[in-house]
């Protein structure tokens, strides 16, 4: 923990404590006022040896990292910027399903805390309304070629202003209070997520990818079928979406009629993108 001023602050951290229930997740908090980056403290703490479940919240962060070397806009007081430290018993090719289970758990915390109807684009976009409100970065620190630790980094937009935003990203990004219309306890947020992603990681553990596979594709629902362009590591690729495949990888039919398995990239959906109610 670190001094802090700010009552705010102090009432977030000191309110989130109070309210988690959870059995190693959270435990323990690490809170900044102010950090370059929670995941760049994370992967340092990882490092050092420290426990599964450790947390890193930053009420504000200066160098916020996002996907594809991108920023990660930070502001303070108003958002959620948290890493969590993880050891999970898999290897490297399974590890980044962290990804698809963090969005699951963003999905669910909203739904809860908020009553709003997110989608998720794949792999982790976290959207409503098409705009996206959560971005999730996971690092894995390996030895040897084998899985040491994973730092999973999250940030949701949750009380953000307009005015927060760049102008650049304001027709493409937004928060939950812009649009639920509704200041959102960040703590009670906080403490809702990490509760949804200690059970779905206990639940993945255990079970493995196809235990989470639904709850991925009810919140996804709305890619199926959709005309997608998606920027990867091998070129752009154009195709419609036939599904998830049952580790997690993109299923596409490319412009050719080829199947295709897509394994990283990034998705923009052709014609926009609303997720299906549920069945
Ligand atoms: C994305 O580009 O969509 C991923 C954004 C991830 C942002 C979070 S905020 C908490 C953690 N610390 C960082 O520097 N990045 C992640």
């Amino acid at each position: 923990m670190s001094d802090r001023s700010d009552p705010d602050e102090q009432e977030f951290s000191v309110s989130l404590s109070q309210l988690l229930t959870t059995q190693s997740f959270g435990k323990p908090l690490h809170f900044f006022p102010t950090i370059d980056s929670t995941n760049t403290y994370a992967v340092k703490l990882a490092h050092q040896g420290a426990s599964e479940g450790t947390t890193i919240i930053a009420d504000e962060q200066t160098g916020g990292k996002g996907r594809l070397g991108r920023t990660w806009v930070s502001p303070p007081g108003v958002n959620l910027y948290l890493s969590l430290i993880l050891r999970p018993p898999v290897s490297t090719g399974i590890a980044p399903q962290i990804n698809l289970l963090a969005a699951v758990a963003v999905a669910e915390a909203i739904v809860q805390v908020c009553g709003l109807t997110p989608a998720i684009k794949w792999p982790n976009d976290v959207l409503i309304d098409e705009k996206k409100v959560c971005g999730i970065l996971a690092e894995m620190q390996t030895e040897a070629g084998a899985l040491q630790s994973l730092v999973l980094g999250i940030g949701v937009n949750v009380n953000a202003p307009l005015a927060a935003f760049p102008p650049e990203l304001r027709d493409k990004a937004s928060s939950l209070f812009l649009i639920g219309g509704q200041m959102i306890n960040r703590a009670a947020f906080t403490a809702a997520l990490l509760t949804h992603l200690e059970k779905l990681y206990v639940l993945w553990i255990e079970k493995g990818f196809p235990a989470l596979r639904p709850a991925w594709e009810h919140y996804a629902s709305g890619l199926i079928s959709k005309q997608i362009t998606v920027a990867a590591p091998e070129g752009t690729i154009v195709g419609t979406v036939l599904g998830l495949d049952s580790d997690g990888a993109l299923l596409l039919r490319d412009s050719s009629g080829t199947p295709r398995r897509i394994l990283a990239g990034d998705v923009t959906v052709i014609g926009g993108y609303t997720r299906g109610e549920k069945p």
